[in-house]
């Protein structure tokens, strides 16, 4: 970055041969001194251009603002893309629908990971590694009994991911590449053992432990609904259900909770303090507690009769009410996780055998009054990827209390590939953000007194 040191000096003619330099650089003029700064342009892949104010502050003393990050890149990744105007989602430039369609869950684990779809040869052994570190050590089963049975899961869970740092202290070195993987593994694996084994204490049944002879999520819904006293038959349609949910929620660009993992990891905390710090803020309605949030609006309308009533009272203001499922800080339009999990719920119910499901129904006149609705459609708000998932969730008999621990099994994968780039990225250093400071200005103490 470059700036002319007399205020009213001219920018510098660019000659002819560095004319793309004038569109690689931003001018920014302080009006207040005259001073212009040339600020370089960045190019991605795809997505907007950035402008470069990493010396912003040292060259011009300037911070800039944008408190919830409406216009700000917080770093450089390859991970995840998303075109909020198109509705476009890739990762590692693969759109969701397509993942959706043809892969599993933990291929695109394996993608978001490693960057690449594995062969067949690297997908077996990914499986397997995953497969051998589902169990817990047994002690987490005492962790558990220091909760009450009432607990929220997502607080369970909370505390039992940040627990197992204390067990784990030989993949806890951020610093060594096979530390980092051991702690991805085990972060990946344990996730469903820990959310069904939080289930499973809610309801006062005994832990399930995990089977090598399942996939993935065969091997949570037999945590989940397995008991000692009958057999589990696994509903293929359910578990390829829950496989696909758990691939819509893998990982979504700098999201609230992601930054918040890269945030706690730019430290260096260690993997599993990270991800317990990422459950935190997912466990929020505006974000991953939504689609709790969600059943609970769609069970207060009540009827779809109620519905031109609630639609009133999200337009007012003074009602503080949310459309809970619409809207998104990037897709101003369709999420397209929407699209496929909407198709699912109507295969998950027509596989059980559930007509005319009243939630399905109330959701779906919810969507199209709200999609003719001149405040929704100024606003650019459709439904989001918790819009439908609920319903789904609620279909195979899980409890709406664990929607939430599902979308963080999930966004484990996302969060633990997000952390990897992270510490791998060459110079990175702990995120340390500015302020703009409106506060009192320097006194003197004051005796109490005075006071
Ligand atoms: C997720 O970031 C991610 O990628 C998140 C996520 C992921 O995969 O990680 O996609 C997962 O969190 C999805 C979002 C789930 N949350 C909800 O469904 C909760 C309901 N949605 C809203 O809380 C809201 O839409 C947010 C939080 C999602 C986005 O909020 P923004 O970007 O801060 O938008 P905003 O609040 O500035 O809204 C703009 C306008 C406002 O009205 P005006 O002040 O302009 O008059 O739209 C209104 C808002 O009041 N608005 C809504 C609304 N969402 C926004 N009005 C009614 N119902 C809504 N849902």
């Amino acid at each position: 970055m470059t700036k002319s040191s007399t205020p009213d000096a001219p920018t510098p003619k660019l000659n002819e041969h560095s004319l793309s330099d004038v569109r690689k650089t931003a001018t920014l003029i302080d009006n207040l001194t005259g001073i212009r700064f040339e600020l370089p342009l960045i190019d991605g892949t795809l997505g907007p251009k950035v402008i470069d104010i990493r010396k912003l502050y040292t060259d011009s003393g300037y911070f800039t603002y944008d408190p919830a990050f409406m216009s700000t890149a917080s770093c450089d990744s390859k991970i995840t893309f998303i075109d909020g105007d198109q509705g476009i989602l890739l990762h590692r430039g693969y759109p969701i629908d397509e993942l959706a369609e043809k892969s599993d869950f933990l291929e695109v684990a394996y993608l978001l990971l490693h960057g690449e779809l594995p062969k067949a040869s690297e997908k077996q052994t990914f499986e397997r590694n995953i497969t051998y570190h589902t169990m817990l050590h047994e002690q987490v089963h005492e962790f558990f009994r220091g909760f009450r049975r009432d607990s929220h899961p997502m607080a369970v869970l909370c505390g039992a991911v940040g627990a197992l740092s204390s067990f784990y202290h030989d993949s806890l070195d951020i610093h060594d590449p096979q530390q980092r993987e051991i702690a991805s593994h085990r972060l990946i694996a344990k996730m469903p053992t820990l959310a069904a084994m939080a289930y499973k204490y809610s309801v006062g049944q005994p832990f399930v432990y995990p089977r090598n002879d399942l996939s993935y999520s065969s091997n949570f819904l037999n945590m989940m609904f397995s008991v000692p006293a009958e057999k589990y038959k696994i509903n293929p349609v359910l578990a390829k259900a829950m496989d696909r949910i758990l691939i819509l929620h893998a990982d979504h660009e700098q999201n609230a909770s992601t930054s918040t993992v890269r945030m706690a990891g730019s430290s260096g905390a260690n993997p599993f303090a990270c991800i317990a710090a990422g459950i935190a803020s997912l466990w929020g309605p505006a974000h991953g507690g939504a689609n709790e949030a969600v059943i609970l609006m769609l069970k207060e309308i009540g009827h779809k009769n109620n519905i031109p009533e609630f639609i009133k009272m999200v337009k007012d203001k003074n009602a503080g009410v949310k459309l809970m499922g619409f809207g998104h800080r990037v897709y101003k339009n369709y999420d397209p996780r929407a699209t496929v999990m909407r198709r699912s719920c109507h295969e998950v119910l027509d596989e059980l055998g559930i007509k005319n499901e009243p939630l399905l129904e109330m959701a779906m006149e919810l969507e199209r009054i709200a999609l003719e609705d001149e405040y929704f459609i100024e606003r650019k708000l459709y439904p989001n990827v918790d819009f439908y998932s609920g319903i789904i969730l609620r279909a195979m008999g899980i409890p709406t209390s664990m929607f939430t621990v599902i979308f963080a099994i999930a966004r484990t994968v996302g969060w633990i590939s997000q952390w990897k780039e992270m510490i791998e990225e060459p110079g990175q250093k702990i995120s340390r953000p500015r302020q703009l400071y409106s506060g009192a200005p320097k006194r003197k103490y004051v005796p109490l007194h005075k006071r």
